[in-house]
C-alpha cells in the first residue's frame, strides 16, 4: 500500500507514449490525478500554464524543439510548480544542467511505483515547508519594514550589517543601503559622552547573550542629538559562540528631555523645601528665644514685683491694721502661683519650638529625652539605645534628624497601635545611623506610598537634602521600622 502525502495533480511529459501512459496510470494507482500527458517541451509550458497542476513529472530528453531543462527555466519563469526530473540513467552532467532549475527531485527509468511515490511525497512535502517558510519570512520582513523602530542585525565581529529596516534613516539619519555600506556604522554614531558606556553594554549583551535594554545618546546625521533605547539579542553560531547581534532602537529623545526637566523641577523643588524648612527652623528657633526669654523674664520680672507688692501690703495691713488687705495679700500669693504655672507653660512651648537640649547637650541626648516625653504622654513603652559620646553634627543636620525622629513616633502614636518602641542611634563607617521599630499592625506598601499625607514624604525628603539612605518596612502585625543613614561628613 501507497501512502500519499497529499493528493496531487501531475502533469506527465514525456515522449514515449508507452511510458507517459504506464507513468499516468501509476499515478492514478497510488491515489494521484493526471493532470494529462505530453511529448514536447513546448506542449508542457503550454499546458503548465492552462491548468495549473501541483506537480510535474519532467523528461529531460524530448523530441521537440527544447529539451526538458529549458522547458523547466521557462515554467520556473512564470509558476511556482515543484518540478521532478524522470531520468535514463545516472548521468551526472545532465543532472548538473538541472540545478539551475531548482529541481524537487529525480526518478529514474524505470519507474518503480514506490520511487515514485516517494518522489511525489517529498516534493510535495518540500513545496508546502517551502511556501510556509517563505509566507513566514514574509510576514515578520512586512512587520519590521513597516516598524517604528530601527531594527537591525550584525556580523559581532565584523560589524557589517546582515539587515537594517527602513526606520533606519528617521532614527539616525542614515538609510539602510548607508548601513550595508558602512560596517559599525551605529556605533560610530554614538555620542563621545556614552562611547565608553556604549561599549560596555554591548560587551556585557555578548556576554550575558540576553536581552539587556540599554540608553544612550547619538549624533543623527543632521548634527542633532537623539537618545537611543536599545534592547539586543544574540544569536550564536554553530560553535555556540556570539555570531549575530538582533536589535530594537527606539528613539526616546521625547521622554528623556521631559524626565531632564522632571529631574530639574524635582532638584528646585527639593531646594524650596529645604530652604522653607530652614527659615521655618530659624523661625522657631527665634520664637522660642523670643518666648523664653522675653516673655519668660517679663513674666519672672512681674512674679518679683508681685511678692514685693505682698511683703509690702503685709507690712501695712499689720501696722495699719487693714484686715481688707490681708485678702488682697492672699490674692497676690494665688496670682504669684498662677504666673509660676504660666512660666512653665511658657517653657514647655519654647521646648516644643525648639528643644534647646538639641543646641545644649546634642542630638542623641534629645533623642533620648523626647523618648522619655513621649513614653510619658503616650504609654508606649520606649526602649532607647544611643551613643554614649557626642556626634558631631551641624545644627541643621541636627534639626532635620530630630524631626524626622518626632515624625518617626508620631506616627507610631496616631497609627501602629504599638505597646513598644526599640529606638537606637549608632556611628558606622562614617554614617549616622537611626533605627525605631515598632510592635504594631505594621505600614502596608500603599501606605507609604500614599500621595496624600505629607508626613513620611517630608522624612524622606529630609533625608535626600542631607544625602543619606532611607528605609521603610513594615511587617503585618508584626510592626513598621525605619531605617536612617545619614553620612557625616
Ligand atoms: N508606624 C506606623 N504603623 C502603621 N502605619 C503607619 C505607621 N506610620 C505611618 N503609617 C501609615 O502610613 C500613612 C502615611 O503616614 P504619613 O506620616 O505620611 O501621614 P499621616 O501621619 O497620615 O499624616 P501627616 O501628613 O500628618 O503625617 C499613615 O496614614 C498610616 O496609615
Ligand atoms: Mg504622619
Amino acid at each position: 500500500m501507497n501512502l500519499i502525502f497529499r493528493k496531487a495533480r501531475i502533469l506527465v511529459v514525456e515522449d514515449e507514449k508507452i511510458i507517459a501512459k504506464d507513468i499516468e496510470s501509476t499515478i492514478k494507482r497510488i491515489g494521484h490525478e493526471s493532470a494529462g500527458t505530453v511529448s514536447k517541451g513546448e506542449d508542457a509550458i503550454r499546458v503548465a500554464g492552462e491548468c495549473h497542476p501541483d506537480l510535474i513529472l519532467m523528461d529531460i530528453t524530448l523530441k521537440g524543439e527544447i529539451d526538458g531543462i529549458e522547458a523547466a527555466r521557462i515554467i520556473n519563469e512564470t509558476l511556482k510548480t515543484p518540478i521532478v526530473y524522470i531520468t535514463a540513467h545516472q548521468d551526472e552532467d545532465t543532472i548538473e544542467k538541472t540545478k539551475g532549475t531548482n529541481p524537487y527531485g529525480y526518478i529514474t527509468k524505470p519507474l518503480d511505483d514506490r520511487d515514485l511515490n516517494t518522489a511525489i511525497n517529498s516534493a510535495m512535502y518540500r513545496f508546502d515547508v517551502e511556501n510556509r517558510l517563505k509566507a513566514a519570512e514574509d510576514k515578520y520582513f512586512r512587520l519590521s519594514e513597516n516598524a517604528a523602530d530601527m531594527i537591525f542585525s550584525q556580523d559581532t565581529a565584523k560589524l557589517n550589517y546582515r539587515y537594517v529596516n527602513a526606520s533606519s534613516f528617521r532614527i539616525t539619519g542614515y538609510t539602510p543601503e548607508e548601513y550595508y555600506e558602512k560596517p559599525g556604522l551605529l556605533d560610530n554614531l554614538v555620542h563621545h559622552e556614552w562611547k565608553e558606556q556604549y561599549m560596555f553594554s554591548k560587551q556585557q549583551v555578548l556576554k550575558s547573550s540576553i536581552t539587556l535594554p540599554f540608553e544612550f545618546k547619538i549624533v543623527h546625521k543632521s548634527g542633532r542629538e537623539v537618545w537611543l533605547n536599545q534592547r539586543s539579542v544574540v544569536v550564536k553560531n554553530s560553535k555556540n559562540e556570539p555570531d549575530t547581534i538582533e536589535a530594537i532602537v527606539t528613539d526616546v529623545t521625547e521622554r528623556k528631555i521631559y524626565e531632564v526637566k522632571l529631574e530639574e523641577t524635582t532638584q528646585k523643588l527639593r531646594a524650596l523645601s529645604n530652604y522653607l524648612q530652614r527659615v521655618r527652623e530659624e523661625e522657631r528657633l527665634y520664637i522660642a528665644r523670643e518666648i523664653h526669654d522675653q516673655l519668660g523674664q517679663d513674666l519672672t520680672v512681674l512674679k518679683m514685683d508681685l511678692s514685693m507688692l505682698g511683703k509690702s501690703s503685709a507690712k501695712t495691713a499689720k501696722e495699719k491694721n487693714i484686715p481688707e488687705l490681708d485678702k488682697v495679700c492672699l490674692e497676690l500669693k494665688e496670682m504669684s502661683g498662677s504666673i509660676d504655672g504660666i512660666i512653665n507653660k511658657v517653657r514647655k512651648i519654647a521646648t516644643e519650638l525648639r528643644p534647646d537640649i538639641l543646641d545644649k547637650l546634642g542630638l542623641a541626648e534629645a533623642i533620648e529625652w523626647h523618648a522619655g516625653e513621649f513614653e510619658k504622654r503616650s504609654g508606649i513603652k520606649c526602649i532607647t539605645k544611643v551613643l554614649e559620646e557626642e556626634i558631631q553634627l551641624k545644627p541643621e543636620k541636627a534639626i532635620s534628624i530630630f524631626r524626622i525622629f518626632q515624625e518617626t513616633l508620631t506616627n507610631a502614636a496616631r497609627h501602629s497601635g504599638a505597646t513598644e518602641l526599640k529606638i537606637e542611634v549608632a556611628e558606622k563607617n562614617g554614617w549616622l545611623i537611626l533605627h525605631v521599630a515598632d510592635n504594631g499592625r505594621g505600614i502596608t506598601e500603599a501606605e507609604m506610598e500614599k500621595g496624600s499625607s505629607l508626613g513620611i514624604l517630608g522624612m524622606k525628603e529630609r533625608v535626600l537634602i542631607l544625602g543619606g539612605i532611607w528605609k521603610m518596612t513594615g511587617e503585618k502585625g508584626k510592626g513598621t521600622s525605619i531605617d536612617v543613614r545619614i553620612p557625616l561628613r
